[in-house]
């Protein structure tokens, strides 16, 4: 039963991530080169992932990207990310990072969307590195 539901989703999924990925892809290699001055109001070419905090440096970010669908009661593949306590969850069970980096045998989040860039990638990786703190 859960599978056949899942299934259809991904299928569903698949097919938007299709159109979505061939218009944004492009978008994304230009305005996000690697390391090389690519300063479109993302802070230049610096990433600072030093000491991240929940509040100031990860929520802003899941709030932009990801409020939408989990956030503000909304609870999309029956996942919230509206509390602190959600995101931890989701951070320690691997959901977190495996949706964000577009690993294999997750869904691709922000579903629908361009994937994040990976100076935002790189701050919720920190922020969990040191533990994934409310703070
Ligand atoms: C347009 C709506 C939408 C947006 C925006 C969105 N999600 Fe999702 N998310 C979904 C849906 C639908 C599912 C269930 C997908 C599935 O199970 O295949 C889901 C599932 C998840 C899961 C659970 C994955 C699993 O394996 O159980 C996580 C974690 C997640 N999303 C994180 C995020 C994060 C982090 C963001 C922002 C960067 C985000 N989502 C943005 C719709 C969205």
């Amino acid at each position: 039963m859960k599978k056949v539901f899942f299934s259809l989703i991904a299928v569903a999924i698949a097919c938007s991530a299709l159109i979505v990925s061939c218009s944004k892809s492009n978008e994304q290699d230009i305005t996000n080169p690697p390391g090389n001055g690519g300063g479109n109001g993302g802070g230049g070419n610096t990433c600072d992932t030093v000491n991240m905090k929940y509040a100031a440096d990860v929520l802003p970010i899941l709030q932009a990207n990801c409020y939408s669908c989990h956030g503000n009661g909304n609870v999309s593949g029956g996942v919230s990310l509206g509390s602190y306590a959600s995101v931890k969850t989701q951070a320690d069970n691997g959901n977190l990072v495996g949706t964000i980096t577009h690993a294999a045998g997750y869904p691709a989040m922000p579903q629908g969307g361009a994937k994040l860039s990976d100076c935002n990638i790189n701050k919720i990786k920190a922020w969990i590195a040191r533990g994934a703190q409310n703070n």
